[in-house]
C-alpha cells in the first residue's frame, strides 16, 4: 500500500506525553497516517492503548529527570535511524498565587516544562539540521499573549518556548528544517484536572479565575482538532506559528494581538477572569 503523504514527509516521529489529552491526539492521527510514532509517558503503563499499534513505541521519559530523557530520546533516535518529527508536547499546570508560593516550585516547572524541552529539540534539530529535513513542533499555547492567572510558571515557560521556536527559525533559515511554533487556545482535555492548585490558590480571588479557567475547558473543542491543524501544518512544510482552537481564540485573539495594545488586552483580561 502507499505511504499516505504524512508518512512520505515524516515516516517517524517523536512525542512527549502521548499518554493523554493533545499529545495522544497527535499520535493517534500519525499513527492513522501510517507513522511509525515513538511517545512518551513518566511511566509506560500509560501508553498501553497506543501500544496495541504495531507501529507505535512506548517510551518512559520524565522531563523532572532531563539526564535521563535525553537518554531515552538518544535510544529511541537510534531504534528509529532518526526521526523525521519531534513534537515537544508534554507539560502540566500549577495553579498558585506567585507571590506566596515556594519560589522553588516555579523554579521546577520551569527546569522541566522549559529548559528539558529544549534540551530535547536541541538533540533533535542535530539530527535533522544535517540530513536538511525534520519538522520540530514546540507545544506552546494562547498563554504567551493572554497569560493565565495565576499560572505565572506556566506562562514563563511558553513564552520561553515560544521565544525559543523564533531564534531558532532565524539560525535554521534555509537548512530544510521546519520550526513549528504551536499555540492551541482551550482544547477539552484533563490539564486542569491534573494541575497542582498551590499556595494562595484557595482565595475567593484566584477560585473566581479557577472556576473561568475550568468552564473555558469543559466547553472548549476536542484535542482531534488539534490534531487536524497540526496534520496541516506539517503537510504546509513552512516554518512559523501556529495557532489552533475555536474561532475567538484562534482568529480572533490574534487579531487583538497585533492590532491592540498591551492595555486593552489587559484589560480584557482583567474583565474575562472576573479580577
Ligand atoms: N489543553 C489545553 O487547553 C492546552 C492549551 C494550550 C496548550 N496546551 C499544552 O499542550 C500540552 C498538552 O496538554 P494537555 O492539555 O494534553 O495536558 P494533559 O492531558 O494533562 O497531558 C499532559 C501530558 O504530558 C505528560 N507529562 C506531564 N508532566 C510530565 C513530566 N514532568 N514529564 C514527562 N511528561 C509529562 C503527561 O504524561 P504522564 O502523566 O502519563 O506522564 C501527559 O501525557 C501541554 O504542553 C500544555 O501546556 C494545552
Amino acid at each position: 500500500m502507499a505511504a499516505s503523504p504524512l508518512a512520505e514527509l515524516v515516516p517517524t516521529a517523536f512525542v512527549t506525553g502521548a499518554s493523554q489529552g493533545l499529545g495522544r491526539a497527535f499520535s493517534e492521527m500519525l499513527l492513522a497516517e501510517g507513522v511509525r510514532v515513538w511517545g512518551t509517558a513518566r511511566s509506560v503503563e500509560r501508553l498501553t492503548e497506543l501500544a496495541g499499534n504495531p507501529l507505535f513505541t512506548p517510551v518512559a521519559l520524565n522531563l523532572g529527570d532531563p539526564a535521563a530523557a535525553e537518554r531515552a530520546y538518544l535510544d529511541a533516535s537510534a531504534q528509529a535511524g532518526g526521526f523525521h518529527l519531534v513534537v515537544n508536547n508534554a507539560g502540566y499546570g500549577i495553579f498558585a498565587d506567585t507571590l506566596a508560593e515556594d519560589p522553588a516550585v516555579w523554579d521546577a516547572q520551569i527546569d522541566e516544562m522549559l529548559k528539558a524541552t529544549l534540551r530535547l529539540g536541541r538533540l533533535a534539530l542535530l539530527e535533522m539540521k544535517p540530513r536538511g529535513r525534520g519538522h520540530l513542533v514546540n507545544i506552546s499555547s494562547l498563554a504567551v499573549e493572554f497569560p493565565l492567572p495565576f499560572m505565572s510558571g506556566y506562562n514563563v515557560v511558553k513564552a520561553g518556548l515560544s521565544a525559543w521556536s523564533e531564534s531558532l527559525a532565524v539560525e535554521l533559515a534555509g537548512s530544510g528544517v521546519c520550526i513549528v511554533d504551536f499555540r492551541p487556545g482551550d482544547y477539552r482535555t484533563d490539564f486542569n484536572r491534573v494541575a497542582t492548585q498551590g499556595a494562595g490558590a484557595d482565595t475567593p480571588r484566584a477560585q473566581r479565575a479557577w472556576k473561568v479557567l475550568g468552564r473555558n475547558l469543559d466547553v472548549a473543542p476536542r484535542p482531534t482538532r488539534a490534531a487536524a491543524d497540526l496534520r496541516r501544518a506539517i503537510l504546509r512544510r513552512r516554518t512559523g506559528i501556529v495557532r489552533s482552537g475555536a474561532f475567538f481564540q484562534a482568529c480572533v485573539a490574534p487579531f487583538l494581538v497585533r492590532f491592540g495594545t498591551w492595555r486593552i488586552r489587559h484589560e480584557i483580561m482583567k474583565r474575562y477572569f472576573g479580577l
